[in-house]
């Protein structure tokens, strides 16, 4: 089957994921992410990492003691973290054709993480819907998206291409979207699905183009009531 173009991409990116998201992009996400999170969870909790690339928001709670399952569209990516952390199981899916499809029960996750993939996913309420039901309740869901802002020229649209914004774009880059939201939306979504927020917080998610352009993106934590 032909692959999208985000896992083509992201296949050809893996072996270089770290170190461009270490150095030049400064991608912090996953450092937030367990610093807001990490005092929440036990030892031997069971968490699902949608979208878990190289294993880079995975590590601190492996290195915990949790059970991490990890699920990416890139069979390179999940090479990567399979030879760098002991994930429980990995398991190479498209998240966008639906978590029911993966076969897990419903409440069965302690903890849901998704840093640096919903920017990626077109329908953001599905994809939160299904999170939850897959969450047990008094559990927690973590993920990182990309603010809407009007007033800053690379995030004042509510889709673009991801390649957008460089100075000699990339093609490929062009080829996927980026969908951004306000903070107010993704509130009103949690609320529908009776999530208790916890943290929300902004911050610099990365650094675009090589003028250095801040990208800002929300951390959120939140509790299943
Ligand atoms: C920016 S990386 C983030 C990786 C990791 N979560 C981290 O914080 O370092 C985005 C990851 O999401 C994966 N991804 C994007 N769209 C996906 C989809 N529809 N289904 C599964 N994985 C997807 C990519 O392959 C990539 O590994």
């Amino acid at each position: 089957m032909k692959k999208k173009v985000i896992e083509e991409y992201n296949d050809k990116l893996a072996p270089l994921y770290d170190k461009v998201t270490k150095g030049e992009f400064k991608w912090i996400a996953p450092k937030k992410v367990a610093k807001k999170l990490l005092s929440f969870v036990k030892r031997g909790d069971l968490i699902l990492d949608l979208g878990c690339g190289t294993g880079q928001s995975a590590e601190s709670f492996i290195k915990k003691g949790c059970k991490v399952i990890g699920i990416d569209i890139s069979s390179e990516m999940l090479k990567i973290a399979g030879k760098k952390h002991k994930f429980w199981k990995l398991y190479k899916y498209d998240i966008e054709k639906g978590l029911k499809n993966l076969g897990f029960k419903r409440n069965f996750f302690d903890v849901v993480i998704v840093v640096g993939v919903l920017e990626f996913v077109k329908n953001f309420k599905k994809i939160m819907k299904e999170i939850v039901e897959l969450t047990k309740p008094g559990g927690y869901i973590a993920f990182t998206y990309e603010l809407l802002i009007k007033n800053r020229k690379l995030q004042s649209k509510r889709v673009s291409p991801l390649g957008e914004g460089l100075l000699k774009p990339i093609p490929k880059l062009l080829l996927f979207k980026v969908y951004r939201y306000t903070s107010i939306e993704i509130q009103k979504i949690l609320n529908k699905n009776k999530i208790k927020k916890i943290c929300n917080e902004k911050f610099i998610g990365y650094f675009k183009t090589k003028k250095k352009i801040p990208i800002y993106y929300q951390v959120l934590i939140g509790r299943k009531c």
